[in-house]
């Protein structure tokens, strides 16, 4: 992305910024949910992605193994074609202005709106022992990080609008309180398979933490083990193969193979109209097989490039950081920080 596209305000092509978790692999749900969709927006938008680390420290990590994950989540993205040419991705680390502006948000976000978060409450339940004031100002990070570049759309999950809105919220308040600073983001929660779920229980959501490893299947897992998963996918009483309400398995199958195939759930319903079980959810396994075979080939290609990744990761930390230091030194000079430049 060129920054003048930025800097001309009125000709500007609109900003998308998303962040992701390093969390080990993108699974199936992170894939269809968030990764596929940067890839199409790359050409339409002006988009920045970033793997964002510092988030990933609210919970304890060791120090060697998160590194590594770090570096294969990195590796991932850009198997996934996120594509460097096309969009700035790089770790939120690299780019202190984060955390920068994060600081001053911070002075202007009340302690009650951080607390009342579903997400903090959620996550402080389940962490007890750790309930670190990093996890509470998890979102104010995340409005820092989609502020810095006057993002237009941002596209989240379904358990991340309310982050979003708090960032609305808190860039609302910063412009009225020291006049037009930031734009206002939008969300963008994409229609096809906004969420996938779990493969072992089709009523909650995919992911990783999932006790049951049957439940989730990886970008780069071996074809085998995508295979047997599917095979052994969890499905619903009667033998149609429809989407509906009370056929969340089905459903979750079929939406799984229209996204990776392109085909619509209808015509998948056509396709697979008198199919047993069986057969069908064999299909769906090998579509899978077939979407990830690239993906994890290309992997496999940039993991063992670690010179590449570092080159790549450093130009888009520097753009990133020129983007972001328009935006912070106006922040500055409005809350009244003294500044030597012009
Ligand atoms: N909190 C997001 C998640 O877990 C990740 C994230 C961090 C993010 N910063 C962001 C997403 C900024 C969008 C914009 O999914």
């Amino acid at each position: 992305m060129s920054e003048n596209d930025v800097k001309v305000q009125n000709e500007r092509r609109k900003v998308v910024l998303s962040g992701i978790q390093p969390t080990g692999v993108i699974t199936l749900g992170n894939y269809v949910g968030a990764v596929s969709n940067w890839d199409k927006m790359q050409d339409e938008y002006d988009s920045i992605f970033f793997i964002a680390d510092l988030h990933a420290l609210t919970v304890r990590r060791e120090p060697a193994e998160f590194r590594q994950g770090c570096m294969s989540f990195f590796a991932q993205l850009l198997a996934c074609g996120i594509d460097p040419e096309r969009a700035v991705l790089y770790f939120q680390s690299h780019v202190p202005a984060h955390t920068e502006l994060q600081w001053i948000l911070n002075c202007n976000t009340y302690v009650g709106e951080a607390s009342r978060m579903t997400q903090f409450k959620d996550k402080s339940a389940r962490h007890a022992d750790n309930i670190n004031m990093g996890l509470m100002d998890y979102p104010v990070l995340m409005a820092a990080d989609i502020l810095l570049f006057r993002s237009d759309l941002v596209p989240v999950g379904i358990d991340q609008k309310q982050h979003l809105e708090l960032a609305r919220d808190i860039a609302i308040r910063f412009n009225n309180r020291y006049g037009d600073t930031f734009v206002v983001p939008d969300g963008y929660i994409p229609k096809t398979g906004a969420k996938v779920c779990s493969l072992s229980d089709p009523t909650s959501k995919m992911s990783k933490s999932d006790p049951d490893p049957n439940g989730w299947v990886s970008v780069i897992e071996d074809e085998a083990s995508i295979m047997k998963k599917f095979k052994r996918a969890v499905t619903d009483s009667g033998s149609e193969i429809v989407a509906r309400p009370d056929k969340p398995g089905i459903s979750n199958l079929l939406a799984i193979y229209s996204v990776m195939t392109g085909k619509s759930v209808e015509a998948a319903e056509k396709e697979f109209a008198g199919c047993g079980y069986g057969t069908f959810k064999t299909a769906v396994g090998e579509a899978v097989v077939e979407k990830f075979r690239p993906i994890r080939e290309a992997y496999a290609r940039f993991a063992a490039d670690k010179a590449y990744i570092a080159e790549v990761a450093k130009a888009g930390a520097e753009k990133a950081a020129r983007i972001a230091a328009r935006t912070l030194s106006k922040v500055k000079r409005k809350v009244g920080l003294v500044s030597f430049d012009r």
